[in-house]
């Protein structure tokens, strides 16, 4: 069977966007013309949904005005709050969400509606409530009590708060709010592009992230930053050059590494090497930063490989003290200002999504009775 070339859709273009681009050669990331260099560090996750969700980077007028939305819509709703103690008690994190994110969608004041005010007041909702609800799942399945959170916490203190339990140093809060602005939109995601097609149908906005919430659990998408972490606790440290050679013998794909657009360093790996790298030395034990390191360069010496941005993700939420499990959730908190713009932008200017397929099967078949097969 001749190998199809645009397997995995490779290089087709599925949806003009204005969003994010990637220019794949030069490691260059942009969201909405501005460089991911010039937005990480110095630029609030919130500025950064405003800028994703509304078009342009907010003043400070419409950050107040647009932070003030986020706070209003941090509950649940009764049904997910029904739910949330059977949830927790029986589904793993990204189902959990899944689940939760479907439920809290019954409650949304805008669920009939698909009209454009509709769905950028549902996208605020959605990014505020993602936080609490990976909060609020981790408190459900542990029965720890949630720290009450300060009011005029942004999204990464507060939930860096809740998580761990203790308040997070300012510097810790930092590198973790620059972290939901590198993860926050990547052009045409395995995730994004699901949330599109779903979009794409005239689906709700719910459905939609329900759709790239699943997709987004998979390993060779957003769930291998925990896939990394389970790597790196696994191996001796002293053995990590022969233990990477030995999965690659194996013909095993090393988790974090690869990029089906990156053909050098993803922009947004190093910022995260840069930040794990601090939070290591500031740790007293920088054995996973090392070790990283070390699997890196084995990778690339290999391979050819660069990391991608779920590679240094994982030591850098393992430092902040976020829980293993809950590293693809993070990626969603994340994420969710990417996905909720994408339907807003598919909505404004939609065709329904539907490739062809090659068929590879049989023809002309004879059917026969069903005695007679
Ligand atoms: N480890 C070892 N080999 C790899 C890896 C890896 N991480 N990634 C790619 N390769 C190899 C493949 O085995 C293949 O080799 P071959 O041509 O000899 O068969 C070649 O490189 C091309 O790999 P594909 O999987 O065909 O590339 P594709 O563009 O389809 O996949 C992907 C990209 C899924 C990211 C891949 O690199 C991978 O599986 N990486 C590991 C999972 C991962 O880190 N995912 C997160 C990606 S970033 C994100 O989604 C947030």
């Amino acid at each position: 069977m001749a190998d199809n070339p645009t397997k995995g859709l490779a290089d087709v273009v599925a949806a003009s966007t204005a969003l994010s681009d990637i220019d794949g050669k030069a490691g260059r990331l942009s969201y909405r013309g501005y460089d991911i260099h010039d937005l990480a560090g110095r630029t609030s996750f919130e500025e950064i949904a405003y800028l994703l969700q509304r078009g342009a980077l907010p003043n400070r007028a419409q950050l107040d005005a647009y932070t003030a939305e986020l706070a209003e819509g941090r509950s649940l709703g009764p049904l997910a709050e029904a739910c949330l103690g059977a949830i927790a008690e029986r589904q793993e994190p990204m189902e959990a969400l899944r689940s939760l994110v479907s439920l809290t969608g019954a409650d949304d004041p805008d669920k009939n509606s698909n009209a454009p005010e509709a769905n950028l007041r549902k996208a605020a909702r959605l990014t505020a409530q993602q936080p609490i609800l990976v909060a609020r799942y981790h408190a459900a399945r542990t029965g720890a009590t949630l720290p009450e959170i300060d009011p005029e916490a942004g999204i990464a203190e507060a939930f860096l708060h809740q998580i761990t339990g203790r308040r997070p140093s300012q510097r810790e809060i930092e590198i973790f709010d620059t972290c939901l602005v590198l993860h926050a939109d990547h052009t045409m995601n395995a995730s994004t592009f699901a949330a599109r097609v779903c979009a794409a149908t005239l689906s709700d906005m719910h459905s939609a992230i329900v759709a790239a919430l699943g997709t987004l659990k998979g390993p060779l998408h957003g769930g291998a930053n925990e896939q990394v972490m389970r790597t790196l606790e696994a191996m001796d440290p002293r053995g990590v050059a022969r233990a990477v050679r030995e999965k690659l013998a194996r013909g095993e794909k090393i988790m974090g590494f690869g990029h089906r657009v990156y053909k050098t360093e993803d922009p947004r790996a190093t910022h995260l090497r840069r930040m794990s790298q601090e939070l290591a030395e500031a740790s007293g034990d920088d054995t996973y930063f090392r070790m990283s390191r070390e699997m890196e360069e084995v990778v690339f010496a290999e391979k050819g490989l660069y990391p991608n941005v779920d590679f240094y993700a994982a030591t850098v939420y393992h430092y902040l003290g976020i829980p293993t499990d809950l590293f693809t959730p993070v990626f969603s908190i994340s994420r969710m200002a990417g996905w909720t713009a994408h339907v807003i932008e598919q909505h404004a200017d939609n065709r329904l999504i539907r490739p062809d397929s090659e068929y590879v099967g049989e023809r002309d078949k004879k059917w026969l009775p069903i005695d007679e097969r």
